[in-house]
């Protein structure tokens, strides 16, 4: 299968209230796993690489094993480039086969932000690639971003409109109380928010920072309508938890690298799963 869209996933997702989930890899094994949870869940799904993880596995070796993946998947897979702020990177991205990217110009004012954004939209758009923004500021620490919890700004919803029609984007990552990263106390998400956004736009929405979210505020948040959660920070752990065990438990004379790999896949493998179903997404492949 070739890799798809936003556009071929997120619309019907919103359409028929469940959330299609996306989720970061750093790697080959957990972008295997990360497929093998949607295939087991028969859902399709969204594999991202920051521009950290893309810089640290290589750009053309990041799209060569998601395409290599995508090739023999059961379920749609889109390549989505996350959080990117360096838009000579997502250039590059784009054209290096990247089905999807997210240009992150939120610590930028409103005006500048549309402006900025735009260009990547127009420039994406003759790359039958789709293009995520983010408008408001979603707390905590995504990679190499960090946004102070205190000066994390809440998407202002009258702001929405004008900005999904300037430029003309695919999804629209909002802030609305979720933060990258494990919460330091009980997230509290503003629902009256998200209802207000949602009111005003039929551009799909995204959940940033999925991870330590409960799954019924999630749910609450896709019968609303939200089309896409992100979760990033739970499969890290699962991975380096995973490898830490099998280090401790292997015997001393294993060393066979499979031995400790392939466990990491079934267990990333296992969380994707249990999302995809939570968020409504199982048999929608
Ligand atoms: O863009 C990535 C996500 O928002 C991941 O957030 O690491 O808190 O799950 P998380
Ligand atoms: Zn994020």
């Amino acid at each position: 299968m070739e890799l798809v869209t936003l556009r071929d996933l997120l619309p019907r997702a919103k359409r028929e209230h469940y959330a299609v989930g996306a989720f970061n890899f750093n790697g080959y094994e957990d972008a295997v796993g990360i497929q093998m949870g949607a295939e087991q869940a028969a859902a399709p799904v969204i594999l991202m690489a920051s521009q950290g993880a893309c810089q640290y596995i290589g750009l053309y070796e990041t799209v060569g094993i998601v395409k290599g993946i995508a090739k023999h998947s059961k379920v749609p897979v889109c390549l989505h480039l996350d959080h990117a702020t360096d838009y000579d990177f997502i250039k590059e991205a784009i054209k290096a086969g990247f089905s999807s990217v997210m240009v992150d110009a939120s610590a930028r004012e409103y005006e500048t932000n549309i402006r900025e954004s735009k260009a990547i939209a127009d420039f994406a758009r003759n790359y039958n690639c789709s293009v995520e923004a983010e408008l408001g500021k979603v707390g905590g620490k995504e990679d190499n971003i960090v946004v102070e919890d205190r000066t994390a700004a809440f998407t202002v919803p009258s702001d929405v409109p004008r900005y999904v029609e300037e430029t003309g984007i695919d999804a629209l990552a909002v802030a609305f109380g979720s933060v990258h990263g494990f919460y330091k106390s009980e997230p509290k998400l503003d629902f009256d928010r998200l209802d207000a956004i949602l009111k005003l736009t039929d551009c799909p929405i995204v959940l940033h920072g999925g991870t330590g979210i409960p799954i019924a505020d999630i749910q609450k948040c896709i019968d609303m309508g939200l089309a896409k959660v992100n979760v990033g920070t739970e499969l890290k752990a699962a991975f380096s938890g995973t490898l830490r065990k099998l280090c401790a438990e292997l015997p001393a004379g294993e060393f066979d690298p499979r031995k400790f790999l392939k466990p990491v896949k079934g267990a990333v493998a296992a969380i994707v799963k249990e999302k995809l179903e939570a968020f409504g997404a199982a048999g929608k492949a």
